[in-house]
């Protein structure tokens, strides 16, 4: 059975691999192995390309006598060629043509196409690693006996030549499939993006209490459940399709968000991802890596909307009930650049050397909060933002007029202050202006990441305590 290649085809324009798609490219060892695995070849005579670019290596049956003296076929002189990126362009016999098309791992050539040419020429993908370098070498090894016009029946190890196998269709993903069922990994179909939407190969993704909202299923009434209903609200990776009416993005793209799709089913805990472009994703700036990137966006959005919401005056007091979490994290920071005297909440210990690193400037032990607040701010505290815990009592340590922002849709009963009610609204010029503040080292995001395998141990974390945010690596 010949092995399917993994993932999506790269998107080429018909004449090549745009050069954006770096994903699709060889790592420099695996091209090494390719050239060298065509430079063992027996009697081939290798050098730079006479019909592709020069940078190209040509894999010839004999020296040229000069530019454009051989090609393809029907010379069956220079029968291969690798490009710099790994990308193969060769003969291969006829009946290897559509399997190797159909699983996956090439496409015709446009040459082909012309009336003086056979359709025997194929644009092998570069192979990415190991196990796709074995099958790169097998159709270079006969297509070398095909140009020698050897016997081509035999089989190389990783290819037999009769069966086609269709090209990969499905994803791995963590969802669960009913109410009250467990997340497991599933083996779900690969999204098509809908117009307006892109396709997002994710790398990263993070939890937030969103999630365990989702898996709960407090969320009924709210959206619709699509089961099996893939968590993870938070992604960052790279764009790799594009749906009808797409502008501003492009196959290669690097970008991170919030899945703001109108009903649950898609999550960031999945190897794909369809997301609209209209909110919800932006462009993750160079120096800024997929691990943070893909835990961001909701914490850090609700942070600045919930900092937003009570503008703290240069001077003011803060108190910050919950600054122990993701967003607690990103709000403190955010609070104290602003100039804001923060007073954190956070066990003794640990949490409390952790607020104290973000800018707080007093640390207050939840668990006694009014008398702790009370003891360095005894006149009370301007602005509350309330993340977690109890939020009478947080709203009773504010000054007469004081700002109150909360994150859990509490609603004080004090008619002498403003309350804001936090709805994260993660639009292109917030995420933008966090990634770039977290690229510039200026935001700092405290990040324990698990690979998706091992998302139950994520998953216990989050509920433990664990400072900071909890990220799945994809
Ligand atoms: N409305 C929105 O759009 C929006 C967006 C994002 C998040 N949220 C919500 O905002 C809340 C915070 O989110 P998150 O991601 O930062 O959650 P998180 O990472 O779980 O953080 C919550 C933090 O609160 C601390 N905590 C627990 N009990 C407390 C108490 N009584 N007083 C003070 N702190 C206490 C926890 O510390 P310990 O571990 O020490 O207990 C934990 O570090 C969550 O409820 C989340 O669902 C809402």
């Amino acid at each position: 059975m010949l092995p399917s290649r993994r993932g999506l085809r790269p998107t080429t324009t018909g004449r090549e691999i745009p050069h954006d798609q770096l994903d699709q490219f060889s790592p420099p060892a695996i091209r090494d192995a390719l050239v060298a695995a065509a430079k063992g070849l027996d009697g081939v005579f290798v050098g730079p390309s006479q019909v592709s670019e020069p940078a190209s290596l040509a894999v010839r049956l004999r020296q040229p006598n000069g530019p454009w003296e051989a090609f393809l076929h029907p010379s069956r002189d220079e029968f291969a060629h690798i490009h710099r990126a790994g990308f193969l362009h060769l003969t291969v016999p006829g009946p290897w043509v559509a399997p190797l098309i159909e699983a996956g791992w090439a496409e015709p050539h446009p040459i082909g196409r012309r009336p003086e040419w056979p359709d025997t020429i194929i644009m092998l993908y570069a192979p990415r690693d190991e196990a796709e370098l074995e099958v790169a070498i097998d159709v270079l090894q006969i297509s070398h006996r095909h140009a020698t016009g050897a016997d081509t029946d035999s089989i190389p190890s990783s290819i037999p030549s009769d069966t086609a196998a269709k090209e990969t269709t499905t994803m791995r993903a963590v969802a669960f499939a009913s109410h009250g069922s467990a997340p497991e990994v599933h083996d779900l179909p690969i999204p098509t993006p809908a117009a307006g939407e892109i396709l997002v190969e994710v790398a990263a993704s993070s939890l937030n209490g969103f999630d365990f909202g989702v898996l709960g299923g407090h969320l009924q009434g709210v959206y619709e459940y699509e089961f099996p209903v893939v968590l993870g609200k938070d992604f960052a990776g790279r764009v790799v399709a594009l749906g009808e009416g797409v502008t501003g993005f492009t196959a290669g793209d690097r970008v991170f968000g919030v899945v703001m799709r109108p009903t649950l089913g898609q999550g960031g805990f999945a190897q794909y991802l369809a997301v609209p472009t209209s909110i919800g994703v932006a462009h993750i700036p160079d120096a800024l890596d997929d691990d943070t990137a893909g835990a961001l966006a909701l914490a850090a959005t609700a942070a600045l909307n919930a900092v937003d919401a009570v503008a703290p005056q240069p001077g003011e007091t803060v108190l910050i009930a919950g600054a122990t979490g993701g967003v607690g994290t990103i709000a403190t920071q955010l609070a104290a650049a602003r100039g804001a005297t923060v007073i954190a909440t956070a066990r003794p210990g640990e949490a409390t050397e952790y607020v104290l690193g973000l800018g707080t400037a007093h640390a207050v032990d939840f668990t006694d909060l009014v008398a702790g607040v009370r003891a360095v701010a005894p006149n009370g505290v301007d602005a509350v933002l309330h993340l977690a815990g109890d939020g009478t009592e947080a709203s009773s340590l504010l000054v007469e007029g004081g700002r109150f922002a909360s994150t859990v849709h509490f609603v004080p009963q004090r008619s002498d202050i403003t309350v804001t009610a936090i709805m994260a609204d993660p639009d292109r010029a917030t995420l933008e202006l966090l990634a770039s503040e977290a690229a510039a080292g200026l935001l700092k995001l405290t990040l324990t990441s698990y690979p998706l395998a091992e998302f139950s141990k994520a998953f216990a974390d989050f509920g433990s305590g664990k400072l900071g945010k909890v990220g799945i690596r994809i």
